[in-house]
This record gives structure tokens, sequence and C-alpha cells, in this order.
């Protein structure tokens, strides 16, 4: 076994969260209505139709969250603000107690001696903006600037760290492709100017943020799976480029200055319909770090039926390997293997494991949860971590996914991810055997 020590002072740990999946009081105080907030509240939309409307009312009960979490030790805390709290309309009138409940959380996180890490946009966009195209209207860069610029302006005097997007493929393919997510759009008509606009965005804001604060450490997140093909054959391998460019490098790359990687993935080609002239320099941005958020690996194989990529996964369960609740491989070394990929990028100065965890069967017995595969998944997984450090990958930090159960998008609150278990009926917290390790490796 490792120890804290032997990843040295500076490095990071702490919990990630986001806005919808815990605060609740989805209609409260003058907050207006985010696409999860009608995307979840339509029929068949999520498991067993839940919906995030009071979700682990964090809108009320944040300040014991933050005791317990003081008592986890634990000392970094990403959060995501909601935008339609801050800016109901997603442009012009501002909601001063949305802005007071940040406010709130913020000053009692660093009287607790917790360091806010702050994400703009964890998927949550106004629904006013929805109706105006949301991320296919390109005017959602100037929408986005003027709320950064006000949440910068209010909260940057005491938030030092930011993140501009969580991850953007995720809420572009779930969100504009598949339309599984909000705003439940589907079609490579919405995805491909989605995917423009929320890469300007990226970029765009970071300087807005920088140039406010300029003594912010500003990164942004992106999801990614460590991929293999599954035999050795040229069309496995030709569909997992294609794969790793869509999934991996579609919103990192521009920001290098590498532009979108289309000589890997044809279907992109139509994006530069929606380029602007300035816009191969306005994608660009030197990030203080890069979030990782990796969860599993994935197994590639060509296949004649998927249109235009041509390619598809093996699924976990079909492979016989450990899964979690969410069907995905439970398989470390993927983190190792993504955390040596994004240091090949010379122009990456650090990178935070923004997120990292899963989702097992918890129950509570005689007040306890035993949840030994987490606690077992996230001492594996910080091994590996570890091991990319030894081997000279600059990672600086890293962000357990998450602290209470939450509500878990499409999936409802069925999959639990937190180190601590919340009972939805009565918001009981119960920190679970997972929660206590970190405790104690945190000490
Ligand atoms: C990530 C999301 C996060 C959470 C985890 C399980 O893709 O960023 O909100 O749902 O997955």
């Amino acid at each position: 076994m490792f120890d804290k020590k032997q990843f040295g002072n500076d490095f990071k740990w702490g919990v990630s969260t986001a806005a919808y999946q815990i605060e609740g009081a989805h209609l409260s105080d003058g907050k207006g209505h985010s696409i999860w907030d009608k995307f979840s509240n339509q029929p068949k939309k999520i498991f067993k139709g839940h919906n995030g409307n009071h979700a682990c009312d964090f809108y009320n009960k944040y300040r014991d969250d933050l005791q317990l979490m003081k008592y986890l030790n634990i000392p970094n805390f990403r959060f995501s603000l909601a935008w339609s709290r801050i800016l109901p309309n997603g442009t012009g009138h501002a909601n001063q107690k949305g802005i007071d409940f940040y406010n709130k959380l913020i000053d009692q996180s660093l009287e607790f001696g917790i360091e806010p890490w702050v994400t703009l946009y964890h998927w949550d966009l106004p629904q006013a903006l929805e109706n105006k195209g949301g991320w296919t209207n390109r005017e959602v860069v100037g929408w986005f600037s003027d709320y950064a610029e006000l949440c910068a302006k209010q909260f940057g005097d005491r938030v030092k760290n930011w993140m501009v997007l969580n991850e953007p493929m995720v809420f572009t393919g779930a969100g504009y492709f598949l339309g599984v997510h909000a705003p439940g759009r589907k079609g490579l008509r919405n995805f491909i100017p989605a995917v423009h606009h929320a890469a300007l965005s990226q970029s765009v804001i970071a300087k807005i943020i920088k140039d406010i604060c300029p003594l912010s450490n500003v990164g942004t997140t992106f999801s990614c799976s460590h991929l293999e093909p599954n035999t050795s054959s040229d069309k496995d391998r030709l569909a997992t480029i294609k794969v790793d460019a869509l999934i991996n490098r579609l919103f990192i790359e521009p920001s290098l200055g590498l532009g979108y990687p289309t000589s890997d993935i044809k279907l992109l080609d139509r994006i530069y319909k929606y380029f602007l002239p300035n816009d191969e320099h306005l994608l660009k941005h030197d990030f203080d770090f890069v979030g990782i958020q990796n969860y599993t690996r994935e197994i590639v194989t060509h296949s004649y039926f998927v249109p235009l990529l041509n390619a598809k996964f093996i699924k976990a369960e079909k492979r016989k390997v450990p899964i979690t609740l969410m069907n995905w491989e439970v398989y470390p070394d993927a983190l190792y293997q993504i955390l040596k990929k994004y240091s090949a990028y010379p122009q990456i100065k650090k990178i935070i494991v923004t997120e990292n965890g899963a989702a097992f069967h918890d129950t509570i017995f005689d007040g306890k949860v035993n949840d030994e595969l987490r606690t077992s998944y996230l001492k594996s997984h910080i091994g590996e971590v570890l091991r990319a450090k030894n081997d000279g990958v600059n990672v600086g930090g890293y962000f357990v996914w998450t602290f209470t159960d939450n509500f878990e998008w499409a999936e409802g609150f069925y999959p639990r991810f937190g180190l601590v278990h919340t009972n939805f009926k009565t918001q009981e917290r119960t920190v679970k055997q997972s929660g206590y390790w970190y405790k104690e490796f945190l000490q």
C-alpha cells in the first residue's frame, strides 16, 4: 500500500459534485428553469421517472454537508454553479438570492478550511437559452461570457480554482446527438454546431476568468476512456482511432492549437461550416490545468451497422469482466493509461483527476454501509495515479466522484456513487466504509 505522503504536500485531494445532482430546491428563491429541470420532469426520460427536483437538498443542507466533509478530512470541494439560479433567464436580470447562496457556500467552505473548486457549467443550461437554440446557437458564447464575468466578479475574491466546462463530449453527445440527456436533441445537425460552440466557449471563458482574476488557477474538464481494439486487425484498429478522435481528442486538441482531429474522423469535417475567420485562434487557450475524468476502459470493434463511425464498443457485461452498476468495467490501469496519454501532449502543463469513482449496490445494515468494492476501487485507482506520477506524469490532484449519493442523470437515483450514503426520503447521511477509509487516508 501507499500513503498520502508519497504524493507530496501540494497534491490536491478532494471530492466532486454538480449543482443539478445535489442541490434540489429547483424552484426556490427565484431560480429559473434549466434544461435538466424540464427534461427530468418529462415522462420516460429518466430511470423510473425520477427527477432532480429535490435531489440531496444540498441547497438547504449545505452547512451540514460541509461539516461532514470537514470531519472526513476532505480539503478540496469541487461543485458547480447553477447558471439559472444566478441568471434565471440565462442573461440579463441577476437573482441576488442565488448569488447569496453561492456566497454562503463559498464562505462556509473556507471557514471550515475547505478550498472551493468551481465548475461554471455542469450541464444545466438555463431553459430560456435552450429556447433560443442552446448550444447550437453561436450566441451561447456571448451568453456564457456574460455569466462567467458576473461569477468571476462576484466570487473571484475567494474562489481561486475554476473549471469552465464539465465533459463537453458528454453534454454535446448525450444531449444533442443521442437525445438521452437534456435537452434531448438528436442528430449531427445539432451535435456538430454544439461541439464547436462548446469548444469555443471553453477557451473564451477561460480567458475571461483569467483577465478578471489573474492569479486564479483556471482549467476545464474532459471525459476520457482508455480504448483498446478488440483484435489486432486493421479494421478494429482503425475503428479505435476514430472513436479515440471522437471521445478523447475532440475538445482537448483544438484548445492546444492542434485543431479538430478531422483527419482521423471524417464525419467531423462539416464542423468547418460553422467557422468564422478568427475561430482557429479563439479555440486555443493555455489552461493552468486540464481536468481528466476517467471511470473505465472500452473495447472497440469495427461495425458495418453503425453509420459514419463504423465502430462500436463491446459491452463489459458481454466480456464477463468485473463491472459497476453503470455497467462500466472495473479496470484501474485505464486511469494510468489516460494519464500517460494526456501527459504526452507537451502543451499540457498540469493534469488533475477531477473525477473518478464507482457505483455499486450499497445496503445499510445496522447503521453501516460496508462498501468494500468501492473502497477497493478507490484504492486501486489512486494507486494508478501514484504509478503515473512516479513515471513522470505531472498529475497534481485527485477528486473522488462523489461526496453523497445523488441524482445520476438519466439513471436517476439508482446508481450510488457516494462516499456518504443518502436516504432520499429523510435526507439522512451515513458515512460509508469508503468514506471512513478516505478520512483515514487523508489524515
Ligand atoms: C460524469 C459526470 C458526473 C457524474 C459521473 C458519474 O460523466 O461528469 O456528473 O455523473 O459521470
